[in-house]
């Protein structure tokens, strides 16, 4: 029997601990430091540690003989903990340093695509703000820029004109609103189209795509407002048909693990590529996620069927592509409820009341921003929770979600009202 330890305090995590806890070899799940849904999941308890005290969770590790350690967030993994966990001999599911850049800085990103002829949007790097001004002068708006390190979702700016071009330079390049990770800025070109998550498990040159998925990035109903974390999501995406999926398969994914491998870099862990696919049907790379995605993980994680624990080992044993995942066929999606003002300023510490109304089988309340105060249960970040539903269609899922969404409360809650509306209208 193995004792399992995921590394973070998200809805992905929560997700991530319930899955491997129902694995038939694993007899007990640790999250560091995980949120009040992980503290009430049978066979799951949480650990007061960090995601960034790298010394303390090997401590934990090696002291209560844990087995395997999954790690949720990007943070961690660019900063290098999967090289600190080998070093040290333990097993740990995620890319090294070196291939976690894949993330952690988009100018290696952009530059790694080029390299290896992988489709994505043209683009050019600069650290002198003059030189990004000139380009822009150049070259036709829209436009988007981007901090080239780690911004917490936060550091992409589409700039509608000229003017909104100008005013980004000086947000990331001369205030350094996103510190260090905007010493450099990347300017790329525009893409239309419509945005799919394509998230696999990776083992050097292995890989095994998970079942498609699509979020809902912007805040409010019918794709408006600001860029979030993700509102909601849905898996699978129908917009994914067989070929699509192959050409995916073949002009991204084999292509990037393959590259990496030839850099002497070989990716272990959840890629997730972010993609355009434009109207001729052609994918492009918007980024890449050296992790599994948040809300993805929900509705994915509610479809599998297979043993989550195994597959990770069969990723840690190179035996990954032995592997064949099995889903539900059913459809599974999940809203997110947030704090009222996310993704600006929200308050902390509201009661959360109908969290024990939900008993269905088909309905999960994946818990990401909470913790348990007086042995209740308050809210603790801008999304709160993931209400994730499985249903014949997309509409049964759907129904099954919202009407559990609106058996739950605190005060300030709120959410889209639409999620899945591209699945269900096309
Ligand atoms: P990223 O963190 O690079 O995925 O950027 C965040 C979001 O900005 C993406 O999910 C897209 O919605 C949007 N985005 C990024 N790059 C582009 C692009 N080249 N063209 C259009 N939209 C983009
Ligand atoms: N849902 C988008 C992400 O995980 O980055």
């Amino acid at each position: 029997m193995m004792r399992v330890l995921v590394i973070g305090n998200g809805g992905r995590e929560h997700a991530l601990a319930w899955k491997l806890s129902a694995s038939r070899q694993v007899e007990q799940v640790f999250v560091a430091p995980g949120n009040a849904g992980t503290s009430l999941e049978p066979g799951v308890e949480n650990l007061p540690i960090p995601p960034d005290d790298t010394d303390a969770l090997i401590n934990a590790v090696q002291t209560r003989g844990i087995d395997l350690t999954v790690v949720g967030p990007e943070a961690p993994l660019v900063d290098g903990i999967v090289d600190r966990f080998q070093d040290a001999g333990l097993a740990c599911f995620g890319p090294c340093a070196g291939p976690a850049q894949l993330e952690g800085s988009k100018s290696f990103t952009k530059a790694f695509l080029d390299r290896h002829a992988i489709p994505t949007a043209s683009w050019q790097v600069f650290s002198d703000p003059d030189a990004a001004r000139q380009h822009i002068e150049d070259h036709n708006t829209p436009l988007v820029l981007k901090a080239d390190g780690l911004a917490a979702g936060k550091g992409v700016i589409i700039a509608k004109n000229r003017e909104e071009a100008l005013a980004a330079v000086d947000e990331i390049l001369v205030d350094q609103r996103f510190g260090g990770a905007g010493r450099r800025l990347v300017i790329e070109e525009f893409l239309e189209g419509e945005e799919i998550s394509f998230i696999c498990v990776a083992a050097g040159a292995e890989v095994l795509p998970l079942a498609t998925s699509q979020d809902h990035k912007a805040r409010e109903a019918g794709d408006r407002g600001p860029n979030t974390g993700g509102m909601g999501a849905y898996s699978p995406a129908p917009r994914v048909d067989a070929q699509l999926h192959q050409r995916i398969m073949d002009e991204v994914i084999h292509p990037t693990v393959q590259g990496l491998v030839k850099e002497g870099m070989p990716y272990l862990g959840f890629l997730y590529a972010g993609l355009m696919i434009d109207h001729h049907g052609n994918p492009r790379v918007l980024e890449y996620n050296c992790r599994f995605g948040d809300p993805e993980t929900q509705p994915i994680l509610m479809r599998m069927r297979s043993d989550l624990a195994q597959l990770c080992q069969a990723a840690l044993n190179g035996r990954l592509e032995q592997f064949e995942i099995e889903w539900d066929a059913r459809f599974a999606l999940g809203v997110v409820m947030v704090s009222d003002g996310y993704p600006g300023d929200y308050r902390r510490g509201d009661k959360i009341s109908g969290l024990d109304q939900v008993r269905s089988d088909n309905v999960k309340v994946f818990h990401a921003g909470t913790r348990q105060e007086a042995g209740q249960v308050v809210t603790d970040g801008g999304r709160v929770l993931c209400i994730t539903a499985l249903g014949d269609t997309v509409d049964a899922a759907q129904r099954q979600a919202y009407s559990a969404v609106s058996g739950i409360d605190w005060d300030g809650a709120d959410w889209r009202p639409d999620i899945g509306w591209r699945a269900l209208h096309g």
